[in-house]
């Protein structure tokens, strides 16, 4: 007999039983990429959270930065007819899903959550297919980060830099020390996430948007592109000989045990340093990338609901869509995913200096035209042309290809999408 015959038989018994035991069993089953350390950190705030109110959480954690495997994942489940009750999609992606007739409408959860009034236009649309909630954000990450050890640059007798003729000066002095100046890991989505950062800070947020936004070919084969690629060129010179394959957060610590000096990434790195227990402006610096300071990339998170049968899986689905956003789990999740919360009415008193400033920094680039979407991420445009440019943008980093031929090669993989 199985567990759950004996348990019914059990209460049936005992006359307890007044539900039949399956439609008490109330279970989400959620697919992440939130693996890491501080990241599965975070995961864990709302497991705890959902078990509060009743809700067993099966996780579908598949590891992989970027979350390429996790996508793979879940074709095959969506394929195979079991969906998940919900999984970690985001940007243009959730219309894709959309479009497969696969999505929950959750409605009800944003009308008990009063979720228009608490989220801004520019990240409810995205959670919205055809008008109706299928989605639920998590937070705002922003990308256009510098990760930096200070106590790397004083060896080096090197200063944080602002801009790149700083930063390869900073660079050179901390290579001549006897340490890798770039900690990186060789993976295509890592590429892309130095790639989008060199653009902006090479082009300005009006060329990033115009080049990787709107996939303008006049800016995608531009001289500041060329410039871009050139950039990148002289970056690869200060990667370490290990970084093929390797995953972001060991990156992230050799930063924090100060073998490397500087990180390219966005800001799930300071989960990394919290979950060390390091401390923003003391044991490490988060600069805006360099050339950035007045441009934000967006990253949100979010959590697409997919069609779950019956009406206790339905509901225990938009348990959780309410749950993701209330504003204790946004406070504590984000204060361990290096996240800023992405509705409003969420307390700032516990966030650091990093969260503090992207926070500022998105409300301020919001009016200046500055936020752009991060197109490493998912944000920006379709997977296939995402897919297209990051491709690119490997073989770039991974051969003695041109910038001159890289532009090329931009132009064409995003006519052949
Ligand atoms: C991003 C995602 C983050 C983090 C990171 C590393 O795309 O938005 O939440 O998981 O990848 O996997």
């Amino acid at each position: 007999m199985k567990l759950k015959h004996i348990a019914q038989a059990t209460l049936t018994a005992a006359g307890l039983m007044l539900v039949p035991l399956s439609a008490m069993a109330t279970e989400v089953e959620v697919l992440h990429y939130w693996t890491s350390g501080g990241e599965a950190k975070s995961a864990a705030e709302l497991k705890k959270l959902m078990e509060a109110k009743g809700v067993s959480w099966k996780d579908f954690a598949v590891a992989g930065g970027g979350g390429e495997n996790a996508m793979t994942a879940l074709k095959a489940r969506v394929i195979a007819g079991s969906a998940p009750t919900a999984a970690q999609i985001k940007g243009p992606s959730i219309q894709e899903w959309g479009k497969e007739g696969v999505l929950a409408n959750i409605d009800a959860a944003a009308k008990d959550g009063k979720w228009d009034a608490s989220l801004p236009k520019v990240v409810s649309d995205v959670m919205k297919y055809k008008g109706h909630y299928v989605a639920v954000p998590v937070n705002v990450h922003r990308v256009n980060w510098l990760w930096v050890n200070p106590e790397v640059l004083k060896k080096a007798g090197a200063t944080a830099p602002t801009n790149f003729d700083e930063f390869f000066v900073a660079a050179d002095k901390i290579k001549k020390a006897g340490l890798i100046a770039i900690a990186h890991g060789g993976q295509p989505w890592q590429d892309a996430t130095v790639f989008e950062s060199v653009v902006l800070g090479t082009g300005g947020a009006a060329f990033y948007q115009k080049a990787l936004v709107q996939l303008d070919p006049g800016s995608l084969n531009s001289p500041t592109m060329i410039k871009a690629f050139d950039t990148l060129a002289k970056i690869k010179t200060y990667i370490d000989k290990d970084a093929a394959g390797r995953d972001w957060n060991l990156a992230t610590a050799m930063v924090i045990n100060g073998k490397a000096g500087m990180q390219f990434m966005g800001d799930w790195a300071k989960g990394e340093f919290s979950a060390a227990g390091k401390q923003p402006g003391k044991d490490y610096l988060c600069l805006p990338a360099p050339g950035t300071e007045k441009a934000f990339t967006f990253n949100i998170d979010s959590l697409a609901m997919f069609n779950v049968k019956g009406a206790d899986q339905q509901k225990a689905q938009l348990t959780l869509a309410n749950a993701v956003m209330s504003p204790e789990f946004q406070e504590v999740f984000n204060l361990n995913k290096g996240s800023i919360p992405a509705r409003a009415g969420v307390s700032r008193a516990k966030f650091d200096s990093c969260a503090l400033k992207s926070m500022d920094d998105m409300d301020a680039t919001s009016k200046s035209g500055g936020l752009v979407p991060s197109m490493a991420h998912g944000m920006a445009i379709d997977s296939a042309k995402a897919g297209a440019i990051q491709d690119v943008v490997a073989r770039f980093m991974n051969s003695t290809m041109t910038s001159q031929a890289a532009v090329q090669a931009l132009v064409k993989a995003v006519k052949a999408k």
